[in-house]
């Protein structure tokens, strides 16, 4: 059985004052609530502050971005050690903002996969498609194309520390989302996907979330479906009762 993951990607926002605002109102409502593993995403400023918000709980964190060698003369960047002393769970990797305004490519993604496992943080890897390329009838062929180079050379016995999200790329931040049905049929795409590279045991360990505009009044759509284990949530985690709605959906 598979625990639901749902994790609210801030983005480029919340300085640590509201950081901290946020995640307090946020533990406030949810209690001791484990049917759904909920993760933050903060940036980098605010990883340090929110860690020490839920020591103790079973929320998680992550960080939106890392750099795939260990460490050396990369102004600016940030490598896996930093984020797992920081007490990162986990690490988004290869988000279409990221690949559409910071050059990351299908390469990328995969290095910082597999550099994200070795320091014993579970990558986050988004793929998804745009809306040409949907117009085009190319989602599936893309899908499978991105999710094959993300996770190749990755250790079998790592592919279950491995959550996906797909992400629309239209659906994101537009206030269209997709529905729970074509959602599924592109996650239950990404299962197949990964069962070819590592049997079907593995890839039914794998947690593949949804996400492009999910909000309180349509998260139980998608968690309806049986190929979707959560969601990765934009603009709707950056408030404390929204974001609490969709993880008690
Ligand atoms: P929105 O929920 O704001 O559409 O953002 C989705 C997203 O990009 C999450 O990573």
């Amino acid at each position: 059985m598979r625990k639901p993951i749902i994790a609210g990607n801030w983005k480029m926002y919340k300085t640590v004052p509201e950081a901290k605002e946020l995640v307090k109102g946020v533990l406030d409502k949810l209690g001791a609530y484990e049917q759904v593993e909920v993760v933050f995403c903060p940036p980098f400023t605010a990883l340090s502050a929110v860690k020490e918000l839920i020591k103790g709980t079973s929320v998680g964190l992550a960080a939106q971005n890392l750099h795939w060698k260990e460490e050396g003369a990369y102004t600016g960047e940030i490598a896996p050690a930093m984020l797992k002393d920081l007490g990162c769970d986990y690490v988004i990797i290869g988000h279409s903002e990221r690949r559409q305004y910071f050059g990351e490519t299908d390469e990328t993604v995969n290095l910082k996969a597999k550099a994200a496992l070795a320091a014993g943080i579970s990558p986050i890897i988004c793929v998804g498609e745009s809306l040409e390329e949907r117009e085009a009838g190319k989602t599936n062929s893309l899908i499978k194309e991105q999710t094959e180079k993300a996770l190749a050379g990755i250790a079998a016995s790592d592919i279950a520390k491995v959550v996906i999200a797909y992400e629309p790329i239209w659906a994101i931040g537009t206030g269209k989302s997709s529905n729970g049905q074509d959602a599924n049929e592109v996650c239950g795409l990404i299962r197949a996907t990964i069962a070819g590279l590592f049997g079907a045991d593995a890839a039914n360990q794998v947690r593949i979330q949804y996400g492009g505009s999910v909000k309180p009044n349509n998260i139980k759509e998608f968690m309806d479906q049986p190929e979707i284990d959560g969601a990765l949530v934009g603009g709707a985690s950056l408030e404390a009762d929204s974001f609490i709605n969709i993880i008690k959906y």
